[in-house]
């Protein structure tokens, strides 16, 4: 039996020792980088008298004594790994042996999820052996073998180790089986043809036990090392663990989580999951992908681009481990150097988000039990009587003949087409749900979309090969595998019927988990390793068929086992397809679940939340992390989805909602109605006004929409984004910014009067008044009656913004003010891209206008860079100034004297300008 004693005096000596050779320098730290490779006999003869002293240091070790407890009490607690991280099992010492851990003294755990692993990795534990390597036009090839088994089942013995150098700021490291293929994420990603030049990183091995260090070359910031737990890759489990050079951690979705994550023995899970969103388990969505801020302000993401169940369990060392049940291990590290561009490099690889629709960042209103469409009907006339902006209505599935897709009520909807027909007269227009599950019990003949999909074999087949069934809405239904081609052709026509009936204008895409009332089927699932793996993570209801179909079901391209993730990705870029086919315009979608590269067919929206302040809170730490997952168009139900809201919650809602890039109240049914008509006059004053506010910052939204699908940038962003170096910002998550230039400050708590919010170092200008604050940094408290939301103008920015109408087929056609906050310097610059708003590919095309503002020297200066016919049809008819430090004593446009306004808060109004926009202006005050 051997002792398990601590003793703690010896762990420093240990652990250095461990660590470093007689030369003071790190054993497993030998360069093997590329540039090495040419580099020859001097690195082997270091790598040979590193050996040596390994070598030696384990007969000293031997000679002095030191056994294999003393390596365990070597591991400090927080750079324990998880040798055992299988949930409900009680983890006896006998168990952790058997797989040669560590197992730490002390009383058992109760809750060994969230707290410290009793059972750890020694350092020595056996793992792979990097060969040697060669070089490729890219980077480099290598072998990783191992020759023990681990505890799971089918170890893969000899790995290939693929390092690319894709682009400066692009790593690519991909490790896979190296004699047979094993499935890989069906993503088109870039293929770099030629090896970056200069790369923002450095790639260095440990060769045994096998371990992946990337540095930033400027800095030496440590970025990943792999070294610090030994690598698995089993058919069904793969683990790798990496040091984090510090805490300030983002992404990995979809969770309820804080924004900035939290490193105390934190695992999530990722499997697309349909539930009302509860912290710590896995939603909707699945996205691994994380952005780091590393010290000073530089910031890398890392993607792995797997689809398989998996778990990233974060740890207080930092650490963090990767444990998939499938796939290979792909990664993408991205080097920035700023977070904007670590997010732009992202979606580089998983694509950049399609441009919406203009109308589709107008104001939606949808509720689940509206129940007949003259009531739906009623609800818009009700808007538009009150003069509340809205540009689309929606209906959930009530509009359906017994929750069947393609099928319309005809009698409770009877109205459906006209109400459809007001709405395009109105300049409106109209969104339907769809569930992916399709009705399967239906007398033949009676149902077309069944009938022909099980025609045309486009179902998901049980391991007999007969359609899977499970239940939704409609009771019994199959599940379409949209993997397959054919399946999409059969999802268009389907479409093109439904739309020859009901003109719709946009989809939105339910359950797409896909989401099952019965586990697996209604033969439940079978007894074999995809539906019962050897290792299973954290997940909600604790199996993979929890709430949906069986992992051993059938696709056209692989196992739902290894597609599941991929559902609500690939149904949306069906219909995305279809939607241009049927429109020819700019298709509108909003998917449940979503997956890498969602954004270029679809937005999300934040799932079924409650009609509670805490929720209303989430939303936006939901928001921030949908924009670093590359889904700009995001938002959650405003005022709450599932219970009812109070009249306070719901203006406050409201207001934040106004902010949401997507913004639609939405409701369930049987709960009190909640859309702004329903409440009190003041309340509906309110709710208008942030409406109202929306439709007049349209332009500004409209051009940072266009940035996210040119190159990436965040819509609603993050503070730090652009302010890396200053931590204060890196946990904000009650505030965020439009682009760089809108700073949102909502009320989140009932009964305030007044709300705290952190202002960076700089000159902020209340958005309203133009009223200014210099900020040192700091936490500023402000007024905030229930009427107002806080908005304020960084300084050095300009804002388009346009007079507000009730719908934005109106709002568009409505003269534009310009809106300049000064920089400490008196400078300022902003763009203005403008379209036709619904075309495909203006951008693509060219037919746009394009416009950058610059203030310098008292004279604001637009500029067109690229102009079509749209910028004719509007005028630019007032300019503001924010932070003219001296009243002017003449103002001139484009060389006329003109009249203006200056009030005393260092404010110039100019107005009644009439100048197109589509011709260069210049206004300069003296
Ligand atoms: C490296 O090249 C040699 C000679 O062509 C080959 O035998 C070996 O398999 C290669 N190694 C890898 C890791 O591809
Ligand atoms: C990587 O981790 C190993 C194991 O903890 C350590 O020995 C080595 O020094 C680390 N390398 C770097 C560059 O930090
Ligand atoms: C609302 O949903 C989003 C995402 O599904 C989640 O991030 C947020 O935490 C949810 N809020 C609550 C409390 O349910
Ligand atoms: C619903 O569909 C069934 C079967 O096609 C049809 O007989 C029935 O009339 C429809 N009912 C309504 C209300 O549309
Ligand atoms: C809807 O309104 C129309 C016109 O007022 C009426 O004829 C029809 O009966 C109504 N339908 C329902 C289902 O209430
Ligand atoms: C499912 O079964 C149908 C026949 O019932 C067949 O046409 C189709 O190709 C099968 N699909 C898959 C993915 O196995
Ligand atoms: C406007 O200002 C921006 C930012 O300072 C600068 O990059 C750009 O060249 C300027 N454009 C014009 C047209 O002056």
């Amino acid at each position: 039996m051997k002792s398990y004693q601590k003793l703690s005096t010896d762990v420093s000596r240990i652990s250095e020792a461990e660590e470093e050779g007689a030369d003071g320098k790190p054993l497993c730290h030998q360069k093997l980088s590329a540039w090495w490779l040419g580099g020859g006999l001097l690195t082997v003869a270091a790598l040979l008298s590193g050996v040596t002293v390994w070598v030696l240091g384990q007969i000293w070790w031997d000679q002095h004594g030191i056994s294999y407890w003393s390596k365990c009490t070597s591991v400090p607690e927080n750079r324990r790994f998880d040798c055992y991280p299988e949930k409900n099992v009680v983890v006896t010492r006998e168990l952790c042996e058997s797989r040669g851990c560590c197992f730490a003294d002390g009383e058992m755990p109760l809750d060994r999820i969230n707290g410290v692993p009793w059972c750890f990795y020694p350092p020595d534990f056996p793992s792979y052996t990097l060969g040697s390597t060669n070089e490729t036009d890219l980077g480099l090839v290598g072998f990783l073998t191992r020759e023990t088994k681990t505890y799971y089942p089918k170890d893969l013995e000899k790995l290939q180790l693929r390092v690319e150098f894709e682009t400066d700021s692009r790593l690519h490291v991909k490790i896979t089986d190296a004699t047979d293929p094993r499935y890989e994420v069906p993503l088109d990603v870039p293929q770099a043809t030629k090896r970056a030049e200069n790369p923002l990183y450095s790639v260095e091995f440990c060769k045994e036990p096998f371990g992946l260090i990337v540095k930033r070359r400027l800095s030496g910031t440590v970025l990943l090392n792999t070294t610090v737990a030994p690598l698995f890759f089993a058919d069904q489990f793969l683990q790798i663990s990496t040091v984090l050079p510090s805490t300030f951690l983002y992404g990995l979705g979809e969770h309820q989580s804080n924004f900035l994550h939290n490193l105390e023995w934190n695992t999530l899970p990722l499997w697309a999951r349909d539930v009302p969103p509860m912290e710590s388990y896995n939603l909707y969505g699945v996205h691994p992908f994380y952005l780091l801020m590393e010290k000073g302000g530089a910031a890398h993401g890392v993607f792995l681009l797997n689809s398989n169940l998996m778990e990233v369990a974060l740890q207080p060392a930092p650490a963090l481990t990767w444990r998939t049940t499938g796939g290979i291990l792909d990664f993408y590290i991205f080097l920035g150097p700023d977070p904007n561009l670590v997010v732009q490099q992202y979606q580089q690889v998983i694509g950049f988000p399609a441009m919406p629709p203009f109308w589709g960042l107008g104001f939606h209103l949808c509720r689940w039990g509206y129940g007949t469409s003259n009531k739906t009907w009623e609800t818009v006339k009700a808007m538009r009587n009150f003069q509340i902006p809205q540009d689309v209505q929606w209906n959930d599935i009530d509009y359906m003949n017994g929750s069947r897709d393609f099928a319309v009520d005809s009698e409770k909807f009877a109205s459906l087409p006209q109400m459809v027909e007001d709405l395009h007269k109105h300049g409106q227009y109209y969104v339907l749900i769809l569930d992916p599950g399709i009705s399967s019990v239906q007398p033949p003949g009676s149902y077309w979309p069944y009938d022909e999909g099980l025609k045309r074999g486009v179902f998901i087949n049980n391991t007999e090969g007969k359609p899977l069934i499970g239940m939704v809405w409609p009771g019994f239904t199959a599940f379409p595998d949209f993997s397959n081609p054919t399946t999409h052709e059969w999802w268009l026509e389907n479409l093109k019927h439904l739309h020859a009936q009901v003109p719709f204008d946009g989809l939105w895409l339910d359950m797409n988990e896909p989401s099952n009332f019965i586990d697996g089927s209604t033969e439940g699932c079978s007894k074999g390793d995809l539906d019962n793996p050897p290792y299973m993570p954290g997940i909600l209801g604790g199996s993979l068929s929890a709430r949906t179909i069986c992992a051993s079901a059938k696709q056209s391209l692989s196992v739902h086992y290894n597609l599941h993730n991929l559902y609500g990705l690939m149904e949306a870029k069906a219909t995305s397809r279809a939607l241009v086919e049927i429109r020819g315009k700019r298709p509108f979608i909003i998917s449940r679940s979503t997956f890498p590269s969602q954004g270029k067919y679809s937005g999300h929206w934040l799932g079924d939340n409650q009609s509670k302040w805490k929720d209303m809170f989430w939303s936006i730490p939901g928001l921030l992390s949908f924009s670093l997952f590359g889904v700009p168009l995001v938002g959650a139900d405003i005022c709450g989805f599932s219970s009812s809201t109070s009249e306070e919650l719901c203006i406050r809602w409201m207001q934040l909602g106004a902010f949401y890039p997507f913004s639609r109240n939405h409701n369930t049914q049987f709960e009190k109605a909640q859309d702004p008509t329903a409440f009190s006059p003041a309340a509906r004053t309110a709710m208008k006004a942030a409406l109202e506010l929306r439709y007049t910052l349209l332009p500004l939204l409209y051009s940072l929409f266009h940035r996210a699908h040119l190159q990436g940038d965040t819509v609603a962003r993050p503070l730090f984004f652009e302010f890396p170096k200053d931590e204060a910002t890196y946990a904000v998550e009650k505030q965020f910014l439009w682009g760089r230039v809108l700073l949102v400050t909502p009320v989140l708590e009932p009964g305030a009067d007044s709300v705290i919010g952190y202002f960076p170092k700089g000159v902020w200008y209340d958005y309203y008044t133009g009223s200014s604050v210099n900020s040192s940094g700091e936490s500023l408290k402000m007024a905030a009656p229930l009427d107002h939301i806080n908005v304020h103008l960084r300084e050095g920015t300009i804002l388009p913004t346009q007079k507000p109408g009730g719908t934005t087929w109106l709002t568009r056609r409505n003269p534009l003010t310009l809106v300049a906050a000064l920089s400490q310097t008196s400078t300022a610059w902003g763009d203005l891209f403008w379209d036709d708003g619904d075309s495909l590919d203006t951008f693509e095309k060219g037919d746009y206008s394009y416009l950058v503002f610059n203030v310098t020297q008292n004279t604001f200066i637009s500029t067109v860079l690229h102009s079509n016919t749209e910028a004719t049809y509007i005028t630019v008819d007032k300019l503001s100034v924010y932070g003219v430090r001296e009243e002017p004593k003449t103002v001139t446009v484009s060389g006329k004297n003109w009249p203006f306004t200056y009030l005393a808060n260092q404010v110039l109004y100019v107005n009644n300008l009439q100048l197109p926009l589509s011709q260069g202006f210049s206004v300069r005050w003296m």
